[in-house]
């Protein structure tokens, strides 16, 4: 509905600008000008974000017939266990997930994962946000961030900044940041590397 009033606007000014400039060029050009726009709008190439593929698994201590581990679906356990609401921290788990490096504010489990639906993110209205789309999760909560990634100030790229030439392939928010302690070390500056060639020191006479 929206987008047709652009759409239509778009076309008649198109339409409008097109016929103009036919007039005004068709008694010094030969060639057809409608051949000519056609052929001179770039070819847009496309942008394309990485995601993780779906919901993490658990690989268990079984092998199948090929001796291949077993990977096992985090609702196999959590559709029967009483979620814990109040978890906040891995020094709380200690039934399982032990040893899991855990540092995001003040953050319970179950702000991020679904308490209904373990293979499943959770929206702030509480929604379920499948696991490839992390990105939504993160920037309901980093806005500024989410923001300087859209305009690609934050996140980086590879491929082109023009997409006339090619396409450009973005990195994910988990690429980079851990979901569970995604703060970056604080780096401290140190001094210059030593100089590994340095000028001569005349001592007199050379070996
Ligand atoms: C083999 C069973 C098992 C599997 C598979 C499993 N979990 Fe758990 N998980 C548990 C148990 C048991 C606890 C409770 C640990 C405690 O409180 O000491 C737990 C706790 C948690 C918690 C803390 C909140 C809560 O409900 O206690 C989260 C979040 C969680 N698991 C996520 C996952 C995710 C995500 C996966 C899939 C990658 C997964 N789990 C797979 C058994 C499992
Ligand atoms: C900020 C959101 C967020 C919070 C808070 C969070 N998780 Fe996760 N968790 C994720 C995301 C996103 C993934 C998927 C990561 C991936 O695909 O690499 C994940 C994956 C997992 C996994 C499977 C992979 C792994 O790292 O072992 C387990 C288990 C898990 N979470 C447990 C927990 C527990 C327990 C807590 C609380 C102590 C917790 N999570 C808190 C977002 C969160
Ligand atoms: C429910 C809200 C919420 C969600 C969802 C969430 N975060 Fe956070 N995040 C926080 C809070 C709160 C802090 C702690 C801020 C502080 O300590 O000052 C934080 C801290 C961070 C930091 C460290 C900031 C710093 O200055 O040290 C990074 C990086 C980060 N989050 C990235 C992520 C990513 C990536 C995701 C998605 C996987 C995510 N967050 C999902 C609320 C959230
Ligand atoms: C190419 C890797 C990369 C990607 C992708 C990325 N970040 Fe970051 N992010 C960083 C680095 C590096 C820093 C640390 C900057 C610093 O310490 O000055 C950072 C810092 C942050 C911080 C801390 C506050 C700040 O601005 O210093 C938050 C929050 C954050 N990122 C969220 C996100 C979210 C949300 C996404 C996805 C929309 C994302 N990041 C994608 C590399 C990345």
């Amino acid at each position: 509905m929206f987008y047709w009033r652009y759409a239509v606007a778009a076309f008649f000014l198109f339409a409008g600008l097109a016929s103009w400039l036919a007039v005004g060029l068709s008694s010094s050009q030969e060639k057809p000008l409608q051949k000519e726009v056609a052929t001179s709008l770039p070819k847009s190439f496309s942008v394309h974000i990485r995601t993780p593929e779906g919901p993490p698994m658990v690989k268990t201590a079984h092998a199948d017939p090929q001796g291949k581990p077993v990977f096992v679906r985090c609702a196999t356990c959590h559709a029967v266990n009483e979620p814990n609401r109040t978890a906040h921290s891995s020094e709380e788990l200690k039934a399982f997930h032990q040893g899991l490096k855990y540092q995001h504010g003040k953050l319970t489990c179950v702000s991020c994962h679904h308490e209904k639906d373990y293979d499943s993110l959770r929206g702030a209205d509480n929604r379920t946000i499948p696991f490839s789309n992390v990105m939504e999760l993160c920037s309901q909560c980093h806005g500024p961030q989410a923001r300087d990634y859209a305009h690609g100030a934050h996140g980086g790229m590879t491929g082109y900044w023009d997409l006339t030439k090619g396409p450009r392939t973005r990195n994910n928010c988990i690429d980079c940041h851990d979901p569970h302690h995604p703060a970056y070390p604080k780096v401290q500056p140190v001094f210059p590397p030593k100089d590994r060639f340095p000028p001569a020191v005349h001592t007199g006479g050379h070996p």
